[in-house]
């Protein structure tokens, strides 16, 4: 009676113990390696702000991501306040490099939605007055290049083996249920 009881309870604390580390393992995200080293903390630092480099972020559904040609502009034209930013000078030519051959920075991508879903930035951004933050994380103190995405998407326990798609699905949705904006599938689903 007392083995069968222990064998109870250390069951018990198994699946308890696995239904736990379900929910506090670290996410297994896909990374990817960006081409550049890029520093948001510096530039936010120096006075840029988000809209300076994703141009479109207010007007359009996509924020837009700088081109080689945009950071030449910017460098050329403030390195003269940063005369010993050795860095800065050798991106620059190196940059100048790329534009020559014809070809430029190419950029992952990482936040993303598939193509059957309708996302506008300028619906949340300039309309709904919702922060970069609630989607993309610390932004302004990260001083190395997206290697994955920051949506800080809701996690399930893994009995459910829900796959990222719901995940983010999910993540849209709760928000909008707590704003009081539209769930209809119609409305993302386009
Ligand atoms: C709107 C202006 C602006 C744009 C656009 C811009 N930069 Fe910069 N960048 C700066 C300034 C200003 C500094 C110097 C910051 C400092 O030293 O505090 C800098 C510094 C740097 C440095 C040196 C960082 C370090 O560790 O000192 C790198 C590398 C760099 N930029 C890469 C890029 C790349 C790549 C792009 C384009 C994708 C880009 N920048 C676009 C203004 C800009
Ligand atoms: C000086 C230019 C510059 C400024 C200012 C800037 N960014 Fe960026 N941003 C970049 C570049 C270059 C990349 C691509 C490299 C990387 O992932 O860091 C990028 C990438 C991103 C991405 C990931 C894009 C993707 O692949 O999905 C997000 C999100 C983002 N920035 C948000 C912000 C926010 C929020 C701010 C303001 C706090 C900001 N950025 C300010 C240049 C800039
Ligand atoms: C409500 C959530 C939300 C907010 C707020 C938000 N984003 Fe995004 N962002 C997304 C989603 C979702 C995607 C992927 C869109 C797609 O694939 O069409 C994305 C993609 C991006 C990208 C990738 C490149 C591109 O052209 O779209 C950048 C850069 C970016 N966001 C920057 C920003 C900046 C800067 C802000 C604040 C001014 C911001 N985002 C606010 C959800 C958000
Ligand atoms: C607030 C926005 C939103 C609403 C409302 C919404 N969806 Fe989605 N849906 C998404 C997003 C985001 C994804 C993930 C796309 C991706 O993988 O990038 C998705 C994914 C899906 C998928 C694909 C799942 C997979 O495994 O690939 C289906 C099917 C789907 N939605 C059906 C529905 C139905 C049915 C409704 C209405 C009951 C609905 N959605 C409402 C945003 C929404
Ligand atoms: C942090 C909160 C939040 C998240 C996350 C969010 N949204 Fe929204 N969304 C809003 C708000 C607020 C509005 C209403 C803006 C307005 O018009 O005032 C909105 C509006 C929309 C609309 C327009 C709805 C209509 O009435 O036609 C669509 C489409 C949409 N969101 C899609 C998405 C998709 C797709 C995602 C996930 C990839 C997403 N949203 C994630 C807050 C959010």
């Amino acid at each position: 009676m007392v083995k069968l009881f222990g064998n109870v309870v250390t069951f018990l604390l198994g699946a308890a113990v696995m239904a736990a580390a379900a929910f506090v393992l670290p996410e297994r995200k896909a990374e990817v390696a960006q081409p550049i080293a890029f520093n948001h903390k510096k530039h936010v630092e120096a006075g840029w702000e988000c809209v300076n480099c994703h141009p479109y972020v207010e007007e359009q559904p996509f924020a837009g991501l700088p081109t080689a040609q945009d950071c030449v502009d910017c460098h050329r034209s403030e390195m003269p306040k940063y005369p010993d930013n050795k860095k800065m000078r050798e991106i620059t030519e190196q940059l100048e490099q790329l534009i020559a051959e014809g070809r430029d920075i190419p950029w992952v991508k990482v936040h993303r939605v598939a193509d059957h879903v309708y996302f506008s930035h300028r619906r949340h951004v300039a309309i709904g007055k919702l922060d970069c933050k609630e989607c993309h994380g610390d932004v302004a103190n990260m001083t190395e290049p997206f290697t994955r995405h920051a949506f800080p998407l809701p996690s399930f326990p893994k009995e459910f083996a829900y796959d990222e798609s719901v995940r983010k699905m999910e993540w849209c949705r709760s928000c909008h249920m707590e704003k009081g904006v539209t769930v209809d599938c119609a409305a993302c689903h386009r």
